[in-house]
């Protein structure tokens, strides 16, 4: 039997999107393997929101090169985010002629065409730029071979609109497309059935769901819709935007069983000439307002984000209020990024492009005063216990069990008679850290 192996960078979308080329590559008889070095056929799922995943998938390609060389046979295939982008298949094709195949992020059904085409020896390139008018569609009845585990991904809407300065992803996803809400809702209790224990419902901008469908219902709804789906044990979603974060879609939260208590809203930066820049659509004050009102309605609930650093114009007032901001809101945990300039986004362009030494200090002390907070909220967990969906064994340490609360923190803890993946079990959380607590189990 024909192997591949998929290699992807990036986000759940790439991930998710990964799992459909398995399905499509596993219905056309190749079996998965972890090793890329017996595989017959490689894909490079790609990511290009920051420069560092690029550089990262050119390296591997060039290091395809001796064995393309050896195995004249080996399929080598790009696909995802970073061939979307202008000039890149040409780019990539000419650096690395040994590729015999580029896909883009919205022409995924047509791979098998692509495989006929390289398999009668030809090379196979197609992208698609999209008509803003016509939009790329949504695929439906896609195989889909998912990670076996406790949780499951499921697309709710494709593409971005909002076109934030700094980011790429409205030019290699296309704009925003909703799945038809019922094929949505049956596909969460479909994974139900299969033994799925948590649902992560995806979309660049969740809360824009349904705006471009006819039956007039929207995120919100589809929340209470999939709520106590049986055998669901747990609803997530990524990503919300904060500016349009509704009261609606706080009541249904905090009203619903199993949406989970955590909210991830990236607020990238705490000035608001710095968002009126990166055109996010909100002010500090709104976000903080929000902020409120969620902590409010949630009580318990935990809030992470997203924030850029040395955004083009961002000086050390602006900076300081992204400090600031940090040490107001307290976010249980941030992903913390340096601005890295993008071809083709207005941000690239803008003046005032801030020096890398100056970067690398802010986000260090970014990190650094986020990390404080991280423990010392987590330091209120000491001695408590808290539900815990148990994942599998801990990656780092596999004498221990791993599992995440509802508020997305992970807890480590040691094998215990009876307890396996999936279960839901309460923990006594005996050491707080940043990244992981530690704990017991004391009832299962
Ligand atoms: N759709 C999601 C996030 C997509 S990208 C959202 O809107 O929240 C994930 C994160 O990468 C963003 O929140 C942002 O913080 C960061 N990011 C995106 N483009 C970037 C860039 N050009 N430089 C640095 N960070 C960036
Ligand atoms: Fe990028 Fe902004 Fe869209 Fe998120 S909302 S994907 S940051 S353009
Ligand atoms: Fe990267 Fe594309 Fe996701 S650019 S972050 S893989 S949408």
């Amino acid at each position: 039997m024909r192997k591949y192996h998929i290699h992807t960078f990036g986000c759940q979308m790439n991930e998710h999107d990964s799992e459909i080329i398995a399905g499509i590559l596993e219905e056309r008889g190749f079996q998965a393997t972890d090793s890329p070095d017996d595989a017959d056929l490689i894909i490079f799922n790609t990511c290009c929101v920051r420069e560092n995943p690029e550089r990262k998938v050119y390296g591997r390609l060039g290091d395809l090169k001796k064995r393309k060389m050896a195995n004249p046979d080996l399929i080598i295939g790009v696909a995802g985010c970073m061939v979307q982008q202008p000039g890149e298949v040409e780019r990539i094709t000419k650096r690395f002629p040994h590729v015999d195949l580029v896909i883009g992020t919205m022409n995924i059904h047509e791979l098998p065409d692509l495989l006929d085409q390289v398999e009668a020896g030809h090379k196979a390139y197609r992208i698609l730029e999209e008509d803003p008018e016509e939009g790329a569609g949504v695929m439906e009845g896609l195989p889909i071979r998912r990670v076996p585990g406790v949780s499951a991904w499921v697309s709710i809407i494709y593409g971005c609109n909002n076109f934030c300065s700094y980011c790429i992803v409205p030019y290699v996803r296309g704009r925003e497309r909703s799945r038809e809400f019922q094929d949505i809702v049956n596909e969460v209790k479909r994974l139900g059935q299969e033994g799925f224990k948590e649902v992560v419902l995806l979309g660049q901008n969740v809360n824009s769901y349904g705006h471009d469908l006819q039956d007039g219902r929207d995120f919100a709804d589809l929340l209470r819709a999939v709520d106590k789906t049986p055998g669901i044990a747990r609803i997530r979603y990524m990503t919300s935007h904060p500016r349009d974060f509704t009261d609606k879609l706080i009541e249904t939260i905090a009203s619903s069983e199993t949406v989970c208590e955590h909210f991830h809203l990236p607020l990238q930066a705490g000035s608001n000439k710095v968002l009126a820049r990166m055109n996010r659509g909100y002010t500090l004050e709104h976000y903080m307002d929000l902020v409120s009102k969620i902590r409010k309605a949630v009580p318990e609930c935990s809030i992470t984000t997203d924030l850029i650093v040395g955004f083009p114009g961002e000086d050390e007032d602006d900076f300081a209020e992204t400090m600031r901001a940090v040490e107001e809101i307290r976010f249980d945990s941030a992903f913390t990024f340096v601005y890295s300039p993008r071809r083709g986004t207005a941000a690239a362009s803008m003046p005032g492009q801030v020096p890398d030494d100056v970067k690398s200090r802010r986000i260090q002390e970014l990190i650094d005063r986020q990390n404080e907070i991280t423990q010392e909220i987590n330091d209120t967990l000491q001695g408590r216990t808290v539900e815990v969906l148990v994942e599998g064994l801990s990656k780092t340490n596999p004498s221990m069990l791993s599992g995440r609360t509802r508020t997305n923190k992970l807890v480590v803890f040691p094998l215990y008679p009876g307890v396996t993946q999936g279960d839901l079990i309460n923990v006594k959380i005996t050491e707080t850290r940043a990244w992981t607590q530690i704990g017991e189990v004391v009832s299962v």
